[in-house]
């Protein structure tokens, strides 16, 4: 709800109050929802601001900064109008959030400039946020040239930790608290995507609560911090500004991406928070709501080296196991038998499939299974026919060697000409292969970032769009069918990708222990079920450790579930495990999918650690509870469950495990699972000889007893 009086806005979520004064561009109010009418006169002359700008004297970041038709980089935009929209106006050319959200419009203008700059506010009541987008307008007759356009500036007083969620290729979005005193700190990527190193999802923590911030961007963004003498706290967020140098022609527009904030009074009502907004306003299509199935992947079982008599076997073991889809991943197009050829040349390989794609396929889904394919698409290898022909479809500086990783070049995105041969080629492989999903990889990071007739201060922000576009006319083509994103691993997870795809590979990094980390940073901003996670051989590929079978399946819970190995060479045992798992899952699919998602202990630190997901009823509840080592002799573990009914009492189920001897049962009040209930048995895991650096983990069914 937007309210007004005179130039004062109240937008109101369920929980929270942003109050605007769009004379003055004041932020005088942003927390807990206020009770009082009103009152805010005390407040005016803030100096917490929409925007901040060069030229005058606030000497702090500012969020608007341009090369201006005047020559000089001073901007004066003072209010113009503003305007309440019934529905959220689109944001032109990029990916962003939709559905029913009042929207305030809110313009300012430089008039020696004749240059505009403006803010929209959308409220979305059902997740308690507000998505917020600003654009620049040049109405002079001269070009101007944008050096920074923040999508958000959210200006707080007093003392913040500013949380990011940062790491490397196989060690997503692991948490990291900086408490900040003064100065300025920043949470960047300069890799032309958002990166495994730092997602754009941020936290400012203070006394009075949570402010979390996401961009819906995939590219270089940029999240900074300034704590300045006077204790005010500037965050923004946005594109990075480094190279960053778009012209803006007269006439013209430039819209920077969407941001998302939220205010919230813990970091789990933060999350529970964006899971809502995700889940509702920016992933589409019909598999928005929907159950995702579990899948079998071939990637960790065979790598590259297979045949079609190897993909049915593990095919026919799935099927046996009970799962739904099966995922032909990298090595069965063009001559690829590792990763030094052929990306490009998305023709089948007439030898690994058996006779092509279709058939493989056709016999795949003649089994009873769906069938799922892997492209990277954005990609070229040296050695392909695509380059032979078009080697100037490879992103590189013209006389300069070109950076190599993983053997392979970038495509030049920001080439209408490049983005349909990709949109034609990959369309011609979904539409060949019938697949119902499609896992799209992205297995290196940009550099050398050039184009013909682009210039270098755009270069970044076309590719983006280049991709976007490239993303949105596959997704559209195809409505039906399932997308994972994948860039080697979760290194373009952010909310740009997911308005095209539904959920994302999450991480290379299958190890149980480490994907409990990997899992609870990422769900910090994100719901599971964008989460892909998968159950994978032991000893693990990345780490060499093991984990109990039941173990991996556990962890991998806190995902949409996936097998990610051989199936077809477990022991008869291992295969009976694996088929009570997945029946296990398809019970209480929609339960671990959709239900309200709650980070238990602390996966950053601290011996217990897991995750469980409650019924919006509150009814039932699956909790999965980790010990990280056994401490001989010290204190007896417990867990603290979290969002349940206080006053309803619930029967508490351990699942039968392999592992265990028993699955313990019990009735508790939910004030007394959310006190603290001591886990008793959690060390009696019948393997725990087997395995070095293994994991211990139950997993818990909770249901509320009839009155
Ligand atoms: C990186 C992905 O993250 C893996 O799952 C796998 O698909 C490989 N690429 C294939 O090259």
């Amino acid at each position: 709800m937007i309210r007004r009086k005179g130039n004062i806005f109240r937008l109101e979520t369920p929980s929270t109050t942003l109050v605007i004064k769009a004379d003055t561009a004041e932020y005088l109010y942003y927390g807990k929802k206020l009770a009082s009418g009103g009152g805010f006169e005390a407040l005016y002359g803030s100096p917490r601001k929409l925007f901040s700008q060069y030229g005058g004297t606030d000497y702090s970041e500012s969020s608007v900064l341009v090369e201006n038709t005047d020559g000089g980089m001073s901007t004066a935009f003072a209010f113009s109008k503003c305007k309440i929209w019934a529905e959220k106006p689109e944001t032109e050319g990029l990916p962003s959030s939709y559905g029913e959200g009042k929207t305030l419009e809110l313009k300012y203008t430089d008039a020696a400039a004749k240059v505009s700059f403006f803010l929209y506010y959308t409220v979305f009541e059902d997740s308690d946020v507000i998505a917020v987008s600003s654009k620049l307008y040049n109405g002079a007759k001269k070009e101007l040239y944008i050096r920074r356009l923040a999508s958000v500036q959210l200006d707080l007083f007093g003392k913040y930790s500013f949380v990011t969620f940062e790491g490397d290729w196989a060690r997503e979005r692991q948490k990291v608290v900086r408490s900040v005193g003064r100065g300025i700190f920043y949470n960047d990527s300069k890799k032309g995507i958002s990166s495994h190193e730092r997602n754009p999802f941020v936290m400012a923590e203070g006394e009075d609560g949570v402010y979390a911030v996401n961009l819906v961007y995939s590219g270089n963004h940029k999240e900074l911090m300034e704590c300045c003498e006077s204790g005010r706290v500037r965050l923004l967020s946005g594109i990075n500004d480094f190279m960053f140098r778009w012209k803006l022609s007269p006439g013209e527009t430039f819209t920077a991406p969407e941001a998302v904030i939220c205010y919230a009074p813990t970091e789990d009502e933060a999350s529970l928070r964006m899971h809502a907004f995700v889940s509702e306003h920016i992933v589409r299509g019909k598999w928005k709501k929907k159950e995702r199935p579990v899948l079998v992947n071939n990637w960790e079982g065979t790598y590259f080296g297979f045949d079609r008599e190897r993909i049915l076997k593990i095919a026919a073991a799935a099927k046996e196991a009970g799962a739904e889809l099966f995922v032909l991943d990298d090595g069965w197009f063009g001559k690829r038998d590792d990763d030094t050829s052929s990306l490009g040349d998305w023709y089948d390989n007439e030898v690994k499939t058996g006779g092509g794609l279709a058939s493989l396929a056709d016999a795949v889904r003649a089994m009873g299974l769906d069938f799922g394919i892997w492209v990277e698409p954005e990609m070229i290898s040296e050695d392909s026919d695509l380059y032979r022909a078009h080697p100037n479809f490879a992103m590189k500086v013209p006389g300069r060697e070109p950076t190599r990783m993983r053997n392979q070049l970038c495509l030049n995105l920001a080439d209408e000409k490049v983005q349909n041969y990709v949109v034609r080629v990959i369309s011609d492989v979904i539409a060949r292969s019938g697949a119902s999903y499609v896992k799209w990889d992205y297995n290196r990071a940009v550099t050398d970032p050039f184009g013909k007739n682009v210039p270098q201060g755009e270069y970044f922000h076309r590719y983006i769009l280049g991709y976007y576009r490239i993303a949105s006319k596959i997704t559209k083509k195809f409505p039906f069918v399932l997308f994972e994103g994948c860039a080697g691993g979760g290194g373009r997870f952010d909310l740009g990708s997911l308005c095209y795809f539904q959920q994302y590979w999450t991480s290379d990094d299958t190890d149980a222990r480490e994907r409990l980390k990997i899992q609870s940073g990422t769900s910090y901003g994100y719901p599971q079920t964008a989460m892909g996670a998968h159950v994978s051989a032991c000893p693990n590929h990345q780490t060499g450790d093991g984990n109990p079978l039941e173990t991996r399946f556990n962890v991998a819970c806190g995902g949409t579930l996936g097998y990610e190995m051989d199936l077809s060479v477990l022991s008869d045992e291992e295969k009976r495990t694996v088929a009570r798992q997945i029946a296990f899952y398809k019970e209480h699919r929609k339960l671990l999918q959709f239900g309200d998602f709650y980070r238990l202990g602390e996966a950053f630190g601290e011996n217990i650690a897991g995750f469980m997901t409650v019924s919006k009823d509150k009814n039932t509840a699956i909790a999965v509870v980790c010990a990280s080592k056994q401490v001989i002799g010290g204190e007896l573990p417990y867990v603290r469950f979290k969002g349940l009914n206080p006053s309803a009492v619930y029967e508490v189920t351990a699942r039968e495990q392999s592992n265990y001897r028993s699955a313990p049962s019990f009735t508790a009040g939910g004030d007394v699972l959310m006190g603290g209930i001591p886990l008793r048995d959690i060390y009696e895991d019948t393997e725990k000889t087997q395995y070095g650096g293994r994991l211990y983990s139950r997993l818990y069914i909770l249901k509320k007893c009839k009155a």
